[in-house]
């Protein structure tokens, strides 16, 4: 059952609003049908740069191109209707200067339709992110376990441990508050840390690998599917096995073709056959 009550797609400023009502329920998407399938469902989707690990089996999320993201936002954006679309801004695309950042934000949200950007970094970004929320681009400000950050944090670490830590962390959320961050995402961090904010900050905090006292909570969709493979961070619940119903559908199918069980004459044309398969879903033009 769907859990929206309104049939438009939630804005920022009603996301924002949510903050003390109720949680912001979140997942990642990167493609038509799983975006369709959990637009009812959250109320934000983020396009996450980890496309280019989970999607492209890259090693980093760093080895991504903005139009790969807008091509991922836009497929996203075009296959939903009620969700908040965040897209994530590739590495490279945005830390050069604020005039590069805007060039490269703007054509996110005016090429695939998403309803704000998602930047990494600390307060050295904050005048960046008011340089773009002045010029009318909202802005999600990620803090904490930063993956385009990998090659200075030295691999994907829980950050905020210890006092010194999480006062930086603190001064960076601060940092991008004030600069007009619509949003704080809080990855990685030790639970006191990402708690404390999530009370300081007027605005919501979505959380992965945080608190469950943040706003809300997001998840990359594969990994809770259990489509992630390899390792999985402490954070991440599993909610299906989707990839055990894959292999058993695909050995089904391999099975059948050799041993040609399938196609059978039902899916041919021209052949003397019962009634078409599923002939009153399809479409009249054969497929
Ligand atoms: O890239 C990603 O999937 C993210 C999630 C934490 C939302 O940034």
């Amino acid at each position: 059952m769907s859990v929206h009550a309104r049939n438009t797609r939630l804005t920022v400023p009603q996301l924002v609003a949510m903050k003390g009502q109720r949680k912001i329920v979140s997942l990642t998407a990167y493609s038509k049908p799983m975006a369709q399938l959990m637009d009812p469902f959250v109320d934000l989707i983020i396009v996450g740069d980890s496309t280019a690990m989970v999607a492209y089996g890259r090693a980093s999320t760093l080895d991504l191109s903005l139009e790969e993201m807008v091509a991922h936002t836009r497929a996203v954006v075009d296959n939903t209707r009620l969700a908040c679309v965040v897209a994530d801004m590739p590495f490279g695309s945005y830390q050069e200067s604020p005039e590069l950042a805007y060039r490269h934000c703007a054509q996110m949200l005016a090429r695939s339709g998403c309803d704000a950007v998602k930047l990494e970094g600390g307060k050295a970004l904050a005048g960046t992110v008011r340089f773009l929320v002045e010029r009318g681009i909202p802005v999600m400000a990620h803090v904490g376990l930063m993956p385009q950050y990998l090659n200075l944090m030295g691999g994907f670490k829980a950050q905020g441990l210890t006092e010194a830590a999480a006062r930086t962390i603190q001064e960076d959320a601060h940092a991008h508050l004030e600069a007009g961050a619509f949003s704080l995402l809080l990855e990685g961090l030790a639970e006191p840390l990402a708690r404390a904010l999530t009370a300081a900050s007027p605005m919501p905090t979505i959380g992965i690998g945080a608190s469950p006292g943040c706003d809300g909570q997001v998840l990359v969709t594969e990994d809770m599917l259990g489509l992630g493979g390899g390792h999985l961070p402490r954070f991440v619940k599993v909610y299906a096995d989707v990839a055990a119903v894959i292999r058993d559908a695909v050995e089904r199918y391999a099975d059948d073709v050799r041993e040609g069980a399938f196609p059978e004459a039902r899916h041919c044309y021209g052949l003397p056959s019962p009634a078409p398969v599923n002939s009153e879903k399809r479409p009249a033009k054969a497929r």
